[in-house]
């Protein structure tokens, strides 16, 4: 199992904390949302920028109480996820089924996923794992950088909650 990755920052949305960083980065993103936290904590659906996360790290935010991750793959990442696709996934998805489009173009780069091991539910570690995607250290579950359950006792690929691409930088997720 890898170490927590520093490129997997944490966002709580619940609260005047704001940002919390893991790895000792700020990440100022409480600006980047709307509405603000205490309706995100009630439910309302949720605006978040994508600008401030570079190409290779992600953020986790809170929302109804669970953690979603929003990762913003590379080149090859996408690449490798792709290559995958015909490779016996436990759960068969195209890389393609895991990504939205914005005005009929695949925003690829893109992976929203709640950030709950389809096993018992563990928050998995981002950037970690034998695909280097997510790996769930509760019982052993790796998934793929889409989120695809690659290895280990969880039945199914992460969970894609239901959000849309407002612009290509922007996406309102519930
Ligand atoms: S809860 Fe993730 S592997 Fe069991």
């Amino acid at each position: 199992m890898s170490e927590p990755n520093r490129r997997d920052f944490l966002f709580l949305a619940t609260g005047a904390a704001g940002a919390v960083a893991v790895g000792g980065v700020a990440w100022p993103l409480i600006s980047q949302m709307s509405p603000d936290a205490s309706t995100i904590a009630a439910g309302a659906p949720v605006e978040v920028d994508l600008a401030p996360i570079a190409e290779g790290r992600a953020i986790t935010l809170k929302w109804r109480g669970k953690p979603i991750f929003v990762r913003h793959r590379t080149a090859a990442e996408i690449e490798a996820s792709k290559k995958d696709d015909a490779s016996g996934l436990p759960d068969p998805q195209a890389d393609a089924a895991r990504v939205r489009a914005f005005e009929g173009k695949a925003l690829e780069q893109w992976v929203v996923v709640y950030g709950n091991c389809t096993h018992l539910g563990c928050v998995p570690i981002g950037f970690s794992g034998d695909f280097n995607g997510w790996y769930c250290p509760c019982h052993g579950s790796h998934y793929d950088n889409a989120g695809r359950i690659r290895k280990g006792p969880a039945p199914r690929n992460l969970d894609i909650p239901e959000f849309t691409f407002l612009s290509a930088s922007k996406i309102r997720i519930g």
